[in-house]
């Protein structure tokens, strides 16, 4: 049978390099330019739906034009993320290598869910989560799997946990985090099934770390309830102060109460390969499970996660189908692959893209060495904010520089708490407005504290001596007025 015209969805060498070429040079543009402008930019739902409504296309439209107008009112509007002086949340500074790893993890389409269907990509995949178990320090024999980022590691993390601990869901078993958990372990939990009186937040103490007595007392009481605590999720640098909870003493506790301990690692693990991670990170190495996202301190285009666990028995229990339940069409799949690494069976996608590819090469084209420097200039900077703070004599440190991370509030003894509350919203809505740096708030002990995560490798001194110079003109408008 023949087929008229020219077969569909098909563009020819000329007219994909054509478009391969705007789009790159856009990206390069973007690179290059990821200082210009504002860091942060929004529309109203009125505008863009002016700009960006149209009805279901029958016909096409020629992809220059679309990737105008992505240019023009797509991309701008909204946070950069990969800007030097966005400093607030975590912010995702990109790499141009990674970005070439995703361009050719997409054009090629492997799939690499199983060995069959792509051995080399399952080859790559396992180095470098052999990578990243020996930069946290764990047992070779360890294993691991690449997901979307940090809410998908620690629901993974829990549901194993689970899984292997008490196999399968109990109305009794109890996880404690504390509160400073990221919330994505309160979702991830619901989500598997947890009830909320199965999560005990535990308190922290003065430095927002987990407090080990408080905990201690919570295992205590739920043994007493016949209730079965069976798993602890600490923090590796929380998104709030980069706080670490007692990793060591955390562990000598999980062991004796044969607890399940899983670092939520997502924002600082990676700052292992430094020595001040190193140092703060001490006892990460003795957990059962890790999250690591590589899409926040290793600089990785999103969406890129990991989870590291210390058994390698326990995520092919935990997200392996029984055999009752194969996918018949998988049959000749798994007739061969019985004894090879799937990673459809340590998680929970099956169909699932070469992730992580975009790590491989950035980690083999720039080296370890260059990751470090990078990392380092985040606790530089970070550092640095403090100092300046303290020396404009203005702020009170809230958290000191740790991870990457420092909060503080502004210091006005004539002024209340409540009153330095609202100077402290109205900064924040005076810096955003302002458009040089993006700084925001959390809510640290109930009361909003101006927060800097300057962690892209590109940000200079001046900048931060900058955005301290701004946050203090505004605080100073702000508490005037
Ligand atoms: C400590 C921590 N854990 C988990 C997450 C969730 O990760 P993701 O947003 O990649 O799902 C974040 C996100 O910022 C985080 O900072």
């Amino acid at each position: 049978m023949t087929r008229p015209g020219k077969p569909p969805l098909q563009l020819s060498h000329d007219e994909m390099e054509a478009m391969g070429r705007r789009a790159l040079d856009f990206v390069i543009r973007h690179f290059e330019a990821n200082r210009d402008g504002p860091v942060a930019r929004q529309i109203t739902r009125a505008d863009a739906e002016r700009l960006l409504r149209t009805p279901l296309p029958e016909q096409g439209t020629p992809v220059d034009e679309l990737i105008d107008l992505l240019a023009s009112d797509v991309f701008p509007n909204g946070f950069r993320t990969d800007h030097p002086r966005f400093y607030s949340f975590v912010p995702s500074p990109n790499n141009f290598v990674s970005v070439v790893g995703d361009l050719l993890t997409s054009g090629t389409n492997l799939f690499a869910g199983h060995w069959m269907a792509a051995s080399g990509a399952a080859q790559i995949e396992m180095v470098v989560i052999d990578w990243l178990k020996e930069l946290v320090g764990f047992p070779a024999e360890g294993s691991g799997i690449m997901v979307s980022g940090g809410s998908m590691a620690n629901l993974s993390a829990v549901a194993a946990a689970r899984e292997v601990r008490l196999g399968g869901a109990d109305a009794r078993a109890v996880v404690y985090c504390s509160d400073q958990t990221h919330s994505s372990v309160a979702k991830g939990l619901r989500i598997i099934g947890f009830r909320p009186e199965q999560r005990r937040t535990v308190a922290t103490d003065d430095s927002l770390r987990l407090s080990m007595p408080a905990l201690e007392a919570a295992i205590k009481e739920d043994r007493a309830a016949d209730r079965l605590p069976f798993c602890v999720v600490a923090n590796a640098g929380t998104t709030n102060t980069g706080a670490v909870d007692p990793l060591g003493p955390l562990a000598d506790l999980c062991a004796r109460e044969s607890i399940w301990l899983h670092v939520d690692g997502a924002y600082g693990a990676a700052a292992v390969i430094t020595g001040r991670g190193r140092a703060a990170l001490k006892g990460i190495e003795r957990a059962d499970s890790v999250t690591l996202d590589p899409h926040k301190w290793l600089f990785q285009p999103f969406e890129l996660g990991c989870l590291l666990v210390r058994d390698p028995t326990v995520l092919p229990r935990a997200f392996r189908v029984d055999d009752a339940d194969h996918p018949d069409y998988l049959a000749d799949v798994t007739r061969h692959i019985k004894h090879d690494v799937n990673f459809y069976e340590h998680g929970v996608q099956l169909t699932r893209s070469f992730k992580a590819l975009k790590l491989w090469l950035s980690l083999r084209a720039y080296g370890l060495a260059e990751f470090r420097r990078a990392i380092d200039v985040g606790f530089d900077m970070a550092e640095l904010a403090e100092r300046t703070l303290l020396e404009s004599g203005r702020w009170t440190i809230v958290t000191p520089a740790q991870m990457g991370v420092v909060t503080f509030r502004w210091n006005d003894a004539t002024k209340s708490d409540a009153e330095i509350d609202a100077i402290t919203s109205r900064t924040v809505d005076l810096m955003r407005e302002d458009g040089y740096a993006l700084v925001m708030s959390t809510m640290l002990r109930g009361r909003p504290a101006l927060r800097l995560c300057p962690i892209h490798p590109a940000t200079m001194p001046e900048e931060i001596r900058e955005t301290i110079a701004r946050l203090e003109r505004f605080s100073q408008l702000a508490d005037a007025g």
